[in-house]
Order: C-alpha cells, then structure tokens, then sequence
C-alpha cells in the first residue's frame, strides 16, 4: 500500500493518477474541507474513466499536524509520497509555513519510522538550493543560505532538514526539488497562478527568471526514484531556465493575447513593493511582493538538470506541449462563452 499526501493539489492529484494507472494500490490523505472534485477534474483531462479510478482510492481524512489521525493512515503502508505542503510568500504566514511544511514534514517522518515505512519521496522546491556564486547553474550541492531567501523557502529548507534526519535515523528517503511546475486546473492557487497574471495582458514583465518542469515530469521523477534503489539524494527536476519574459510571451501567445514588450526596471518594482506593502496593511490581504522577492528577480537563477538524467536516464520533455495544454484548460474553464 502507498501513501500520498497532497492528494488534492497539482502534483499529488497528477501522481494519484500516475500511480493508478501503474495499477499501484493507493490511499490518500485529506483534509476535511479540502475539494475532491478538484482530483476527479484533472482525472478527467486525461482519462474517460474517472470514476472507475477514482473509486480505486482509498481517502482518509488526516490532516498533517494530526498525528494520532496520521497514525491511522499509516497503517499497512510500504512507501509515502510527501507532496503536501503549504505554498504561500507572505512573511506575515511564516509560522503557519512552519507548522504546515516543517512540523507536518516531521510527523510524515516520525511516522515512516515507527511504521518501518520501505521508502519515502518527499517534494521539495528548487527553493532550497543555493544559488550559484558563478555564472555557473546551480546544483543539488549548491548550498542553501538564508539570506536573501523568502518565507517559503526557509519553511521547505527546515522541511528537508527533518527529511534527512528521518534518513540518518534508517529511513530510505529520495527527495525531488521542482522548480515552477506547469500544468492545468489549479488557477488560483501556486503556479497555476502564472496563467491568470498572463490572462489579465499586462504590457510590463519582470526581469529574471527561474527553472520551470512539467507536473508530468514531476510525477514520472517521484515514480522512478520511489521504485529504484536510489536512496539518500536529492534531484533538481527542472527541464527548462526560462526567462519570465519568454515564459509570458508563450502563454499570452497561447491565450490569444499581446505579449509584454516593456521591462519592469527594478525602482519601479521597489515603489510597486511599497504600494503592497501598504494596500496588505489596510486590507489584510496577503503581500505579493517583499524585499527578497525582488533580490530573487535581480538574479536569474539557472538550474542544472543533469543529475536525474544521469542516475536514472530520464529525459525532460520539452514545455512547449504543457504549457499549450495547460492554456487550452485555462481558456475553458476561465472564459465564458461570447453572446452571439
Ligand atoms: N506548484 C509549484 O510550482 C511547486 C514548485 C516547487 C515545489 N512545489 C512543492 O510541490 C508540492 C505540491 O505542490 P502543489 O503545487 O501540488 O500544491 P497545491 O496544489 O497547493 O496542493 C497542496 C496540497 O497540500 C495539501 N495540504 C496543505 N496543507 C495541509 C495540511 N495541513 N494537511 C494535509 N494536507 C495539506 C492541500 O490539501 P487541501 O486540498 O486540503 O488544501 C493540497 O492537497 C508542495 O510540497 C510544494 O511545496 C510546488
């Protein structure tokens, strides 16, 4: 038996999937509230079988900071998936990010242990590895620093460094650190984000830019390492270094749309960082943009992918077929019809 966690969001709805498909026998976690039909609705993308795989689940309710419900979930399992997590930038949620992503990770391990848990794929973020002080692209050896990094990221760091204690106390434990995941059905949430920003045809982009992969590519990574004797690494899954400029250029090209033509030059982002700044103080909402989020698009991070290639000879596929899908998804499920 395998258990997933994040059941519900872009990778674990995807790796649900993958997993069914390879006929793997699944229970997934979820929290009370959390929207099943978002699962039957990626399902449906790709499959006219829906229910039947559906039904194949088996759910649990279990939130991770829920131990003694976490307990009931592991019963019986033999390998766990750890794609839950909680993706937010605002430092005003660090200590909710904390609980989520750090003692939440702590418990999955804890629990892989006292379980005698055969293995455990934990989805991390290109987040938690360093930059690279060359021009060269950063690697999996690329140390992480706390300077200049965001909420978010310190959270996935202390996630991993609890990874690794659970490997030092016996667990096997492989770890693959994405970079911005493509792919369809999550619009407000994350990197499904992405598609909205390019919907609303801005003619400004930012500088900068960062690894992007496919969920596909994610999933297909998680698989193949879960099931090979892979043990103790971690892997970047990046398949491309984009630009953000190239990156919304294909997507308002996908929807239909103008591309952005002008740079944002960064005093313009230090005034439009007060100005949320100032609009999240009044309204409560939470902040878009802070100080290391504007250090991190001064630089252009580029990740090197050859590790996984090497280790396991996986190849990335190329973005330009998720991206177009993903649009496509996007313009049905974003637009109404037009009124003849
Ligand atoms: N999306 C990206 O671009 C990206 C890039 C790099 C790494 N990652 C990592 O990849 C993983 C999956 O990300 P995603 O994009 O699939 O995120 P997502 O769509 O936001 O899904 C997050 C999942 O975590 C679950 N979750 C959140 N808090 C939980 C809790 N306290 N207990 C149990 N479940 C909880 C959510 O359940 P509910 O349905 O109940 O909310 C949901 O299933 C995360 O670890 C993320 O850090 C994502």
């Amino acid at each position: 038996m395998v258990l997933v966690t994040g059941g519900t969001g872009l990778v674990g709805s995807h790796l649900l999937l993958h997993l069914l498909k390879s006929e793997v026998l699944v229970r997934a976690i979820h929290r009370p509230d959390s929207n099943l039909n978002r699962v039957k609705a990626v399902f449906a993308y790709y499959t006219e079988d829906v229910e039947a795989l559906f039904q194949k689940i088996e759910w649990m309710v279990a939130d991770i900071n829920d131990i003694p419900a976490l307990e009931m979930a592991f019963e019986g399992v033999e390998q766990v998936y750890h794609a839950a997590a909680l993706i937010s930038f605002d430092p005003k949620n660090y200590n909710r990010l904390l609980k989520v992503n750090a003692e939440g990770t702590a418990n999955i391990v804890n629990l892989c242990l006292s379980f005698k848990v055969q293995k455990l794929c934990y989805v991390s973020s290109i987040a938690t590895i360093g930059g690279s002080a060359t021009d060269e692209k950063a690697t999996e050896e690329s140390e992480f620093s706390e300077q200049h990094t965001n909420v978010y990221a310190r959270a996935k760091y202390a996630a991993e460094l609890e990874v690794w204690r659970a490997s030092q106390e016996g667990l096997s434990v492989v770890i693959v650190n994405p970079g911005i995941i493509v792919g369809p059905g999550f619009w407000e949430t994350g990197s499904g984000a992405l598609f909205g920003t390019a919907q609303k045809g801005y003619s400004y982009y930012p500088p900068g830019g960062s690894g992007f992969v496919s969920v596909h590519d994610v999933v297909r990574m998680m698989y193949h390492l879960m099931n090979s004797n892979r043990d103790r690494e971690r892997y970047i899954a990046v398949s491309e270094n984009l630009s953000y400029h190239s990156v919304l250029t294909t997507l308002t090209k996908q929807l239909g749309l103008k591309a952005p033509t002008k740079q944002l030059a960064f005093w313009q982002l230090n005034i439009l960082r007060v100005l949320d700044a100032l609009f999240c103080f009044f309204t409560r909402r939470s902040r878009k943009l802070t100080k290391n989020d504007i250090y991190s698009l001064k630089h252009r991070s580029q990740y090197d992918n050859t590790k996984i290639q090497n280790h396991l000879d996986f190849q990335f596929e190329t973005l330009e077929k998720p991206f177009h899908f993903s649009c496509a998804r996007f313009i049905e499920e974003n637009r109404s019809p037009k009124k003849s």
